[in-house]
C-alpha cells in the first residue's frame, strides 16, 4: 500500500481560511436570514480595471484564430510581461533586474508555497509571529516544522513575536536560522518595517549566510515615504533575499491568478559538502518541471496593469479600499478599540476588547453582529487577542459593519 508523507498528518486539521468558511456556513445555514458582512479573508470585491479587461478579452479573441493562437507559453512567463513588469515595478525605485530573474506565476501563495521544494528540510526556518499561515503550514508539510506543540508553536519553527510592546517589529534572532520569511506591508497586522529596519534584515542575512524570502503582495498600498517597496531598494538584498509579488490585490486578479517572483542570480544556497548553487538556477528548473505558465490571456491582462489607463484604474481601486481602512480605522478607535494597521495596508489589527480571546472575539462579532473577521490566533501564538479586518469589502459593508459596531460594541 502507498504511504502518507506523515508530516501531513501533523498539520492543523484545515487551512485557517478554510475553517472560517465552515464556520460561516454553519451559521448561514442556522439564520438564513443574517445579513452577513465578510471581513474575514483579503478577497477583493471591485471589478477588475478596464484595461485589464479588454486586454484579455483581445487576448482571448487571439486565441480563436489560426493566425495568432498560442499553446504553451514560456513557463518563466512571456517576455512581454517580464519587461512590463522591470520597467513599472523596479526600474522607476532605481532597481536593475534582468528578465530572467523574474519569473511569473499564478500567484503569490502558490510561489510562497513552493518555494520550499528547493530548500533543504534540514534548513531552520524564522518566522514572524502572527504570519501568513501558508509559510507555517508549507514548511510543515515539507518536514521542516517539527512537530505541532500544545501551545501552537511548531517545534523547530524559531518564532520572532510582532505585539504592540515591540511596535510589531520583530527582534533579529538570538539562535541560527537558515530562512526568514518576511512579509511587508505585513499580513496580517497591516504593519510596515522601514528602510532602516529592513537594513538590519538584509546585513543580517549577509552576515549569517541567511536566506530571505520576502512576500510584497501588498507593497500597492504604502503611503508612507520611508516604506519600502521592494527589499531591494536596500542595500545588499540582491545577494540574499527573493521576493514575491502578486496582481490579487494590487489589480483585483484574486480570481484571475497572476503574481511573480523574483529570483536574482547571485542568491546562493549551500549543498551538504559546501558548494553554492544558485537558488536561480534551481526555481527555473523546478518551474520548468513542475509549472506549465501562467495563462497567455492572463499575462496580458497583467501587462495592461502597467499602461497609463491601467496604472490609474489600479491606482483608483487602491485608493478605494484604502478609503475603506482609513474609515474603519477611525471608527474602531471611536469604539475605544486598539488598532493597528490600516495606513500602509489594507487589513487592520484590533485588539479584542476585555481580554477576549481571538476564535470568542470572532464568534462574538459573527452572532451578535453578522460581521465575519479572521481570529488573530490563527495567524500564530502571539495573534492571540486580536483581529484582523479587511479594507477589501465594497464601501457599503465597510459603512454598514462599522454603524453596527458603533451601536453596538
Ligand atoms: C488573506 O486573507 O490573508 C489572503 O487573502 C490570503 C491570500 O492572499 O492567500
Amino acid at each position: 500500500m502507498a504511504s502518507v508523507n506523515e508530516h501531513f498528518l501533523s498539520l492543523p486539521g484545515n487551512y485557517l481560511f478554510r475553517e472560517i468558511a465552515q464556520r460561516v456556513e454553519h451559521f448561514k445555514a442556522a439564520h438564513p436570514g443574517a445579513q452577513l458582512i465578510r471581513l474575514g479573508i483579503g478577497d477583493v470585491t471591485r471589478p477588475l480595471p478596464r484595461a485589464a479587461v479588454e486586454a484579455m478579452q483581445k487576448a482571448a479573441a487571439e486565441m480563436g484564430e489560426a493566425s495568432t493562437f498560442r499553446g504553451y507559453g514560456p513557463e518563466q512567463g512571456y517576455g512581454f510581461l517580464r519587461r512590463a513588469i522591470l520597467e513599472g515595478d523596479f526600474a522607476p525605485r532605481g532597481i536593475g533586474l534582468s528578465p530572467d530573474e523574474i519569473f511569473v506565476s499564478d500567484g503569490a501563495k502558490s510561489d510562497t508555497g513552493n518555494f520550499g521544494d528547493i530548500l533543504g528540510t534540514d534548513n531552520r526556518v524564522g518566522l514572524t509571529d502572527p504570519v501568513y499561515p501558508v509559510y507555517a503550514d508549507s514548511n510543515a508539510m515539507a518536514g521542516r516544522a517539527g512537530e505541532l506543540q500544545p501551545d501552537g508553536r511548531w517545534s523547530r519553527i524559531t518564532y520572532l513575536p510582532c505585539t504592540a510592546e515591540n511596535q510589531f517589529i520583530p527582534a533579529l534572532p538570538r539562535e541560527r536560522v537558515d530562512i526568514v520569511y518576511l512579509c511587508y506591508p505585513n499580513n496580517p497586522t497591516g504593519t510596515t518595517l522601514s528602510r532602516t529596519e529592513l537594513q538590519r534584515w538584509v546585513d543580517y542575512a549577509l552576515a549569517h549566510d541567511a536566506l530571505i524570502l520576502y512576500d510584497a503582495a501588498y507593497e500597492a498600498y504604502i503611503r508612507e515615504p520611508d516604506v519600502p517597496h521592494s527589499i531591494y531598494e536596500i542595500e545588499g538584498a540582491r545577494r540574499c533575499a527573493v521576493e514575491f509579488r502578486s496582481f490579487s490585490k494590487t489589480a483585483g486578479f484574486t480570481g484571475v491568478r497572476c503574481g511573480y517572483t523574483v529570483v536574482p542570480e547571485e542568491v546562493e544556497v549551500s549543498t551538504a559538502d559546501g558548494k553554492r548553487v544558485s537558488l536561480n538556477h534551481l526555481w527555473n528548473r523546478r518551474q520548468s518541471t513542475k509549472f506549465n505558465g501562467t495563462s497567455y490571456i492572463t499575462q496580458r491582462g497583467a501587462e495592461a496593469v502597467y499602461s497609463p489607463e491601467g496604472r490609474r484604474q489600479t491606482g483608483e481601486l487602491i485608493g478605494y479600499y484604502m478609503g475603506n481602512a482609513h474609515h474603519m480605522r477611525s471608527e474602531l478607535l471611536r469604539c475605544g478599540l486598539e488598532v493597528y494597521g490600516g495606513t500602509n495596508a489594507p487589513y487592520l489589527w484590533v485588539k479584542t476588547p476585555d481580554g477576549c480571546g481571538s476564535w470568542e472575539f470572532f464568534d462574538r462579532l459573527l452572532r451578535d453582529f453578522h460581521i465575519v473577521c479572521t481570529p488573530g490566533a490563527g495567524f500564530g501564538p502571539s495573534g492571540e487577542g486580536y483581529v484582523r479586518l479587511t479594507a477589501f469589502g465594497t464601501r457599503e459593508d465597510c459603512l454598514e459593519a462599522m454603524a453596527r459596531l458603533r451601536k453596538g460594541l
